[in-house]
């Protein structure tokens, strides 16, 4: 296992690099300010991913590499940082988490489109790479929000009731990392990860509902966007909220498809039963 690049040490890079150092490799991570401690097999680099010097400091010496893109709407600002890592990038392959899935259209909110801009620019260009599509983390279940009201017997998220979520986790976005990272036949592809749980609302409340039973009821997302503000700042809140406006109303199916990623990897699926032991959930 080699040294891997993991650009973006947030919540996401974090669970890459966890998985990849749990497979026996070490990890060079990057972000403004650094992310972790050095410690053994774990190298933490600082460095902008908008500045060309810092993103090929990054990459020497590097012949695996993961990107997921900050919380960064902006298209001229990720289209930035979109040419520096193909500019910087010398490897054996590249995995580009999207972070999200893709709706097949570009009249989309920017949180989809500029993911989407940057999956195409990074599959046409000379750089080897696979792309993963994660659903919707079933991670976000951890914010304070929804755990507050989750401690009240409900299971409050922006999404109605009816809408079908095939859901992803963090670890599942490890492991399909780790297992496409050993892929170079896969080079040009893209898949959807999300093989933790396929529900709708009241499913999901359903699977949650330990000792007591937990009802759905979808959270207004203006009122879910006012929640994320002070914690990732009032644009990009409205980014976020924005594709669950759009979602419900334009592609509805967008996160129900069983995705085939799982068995192309070689992953084997997380059950809920599984997210929930590992995530140390307790009674909510
Ligand atoms: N599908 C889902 O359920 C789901 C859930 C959450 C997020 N997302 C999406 O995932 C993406 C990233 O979110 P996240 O939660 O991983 O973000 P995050 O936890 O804020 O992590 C971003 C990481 O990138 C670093 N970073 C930010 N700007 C940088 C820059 N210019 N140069 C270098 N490093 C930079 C940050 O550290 P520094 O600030 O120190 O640089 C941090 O380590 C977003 O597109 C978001 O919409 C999807």
């Amino acid at each position: 296992m080699s040294h891997c690049l993991v650009l973006g040490a947030g919540a996401q890079g974090t669970a890459i690099a966890a998985s990849w150092r749990g497979a026996g490799g070490t990890v060079r991570t990057l972000s403004r300010r650094p992310a972790t401690a050095d410690r053994d097999g774990w190298e933490a680099h600082v460095g902008d991913l908008t500045e060309p010097a810092a993103v090929r400091a990054a990459f020497a010496g590097i012949r695996h590499a993961v990107l997921t893109l900050p919380l960064e709407f902006d298209p001229a600002v990720v289209s930035r940082i979109i040419d520096n890592v193909i500019d910087a990038a010398e490897v054996e392959l590249l995995v580009y988490n999207t972070a999200n899935r893709l709706p097949d259209t570009m009249d989309a909110p920017a949180a989809f489109t500029t993911r989407r801009r940057a999956a195409e620019a990074l599959l046409a260009s000379r750089v080897p790479t696979v792309v993963l599509r994660p659903s919707i983390y079933l991670d976000n279940l951890l914010a304070p929000r929804v755990r507050r009201f989750l401690e009240q017997g409900v299971l409050r998220y922006p999404l109605p009731a009816d809408i079908v979520v095939t859901w992803s986790s963090l670890f599942e976005l490890g492991e399909a990392t780790t297992a496409a990272l050993r892929r170079p036949d896969l080079a040009g592809t893209a898949w959807d990860l999300g093989s933790t749980a396929t529900l709708d609302g009241p499913g999901l409340a359903a699977a949650l509902s330990a000792t007591t039973s937990i009802r759905y009821e979808p959270d207004d997302p203006t009122q879910f966007e006012s929640s994320l503000a002070p914690w990732i700042g009032a644009r990009n809140a409205v980014a976020v909220a924005d594709t669950y406006r759009w979602v419900p109303e334009h592609r509805p199916g967008l996160y129900s498809n069983a995705s085939a990623s799982a068995v192309a990897l070689g992953v084997p699926p997380t059950g809920i039963g599984d997210w929930l032991s590992r995530v140390n959930w307790g009674r909510p």
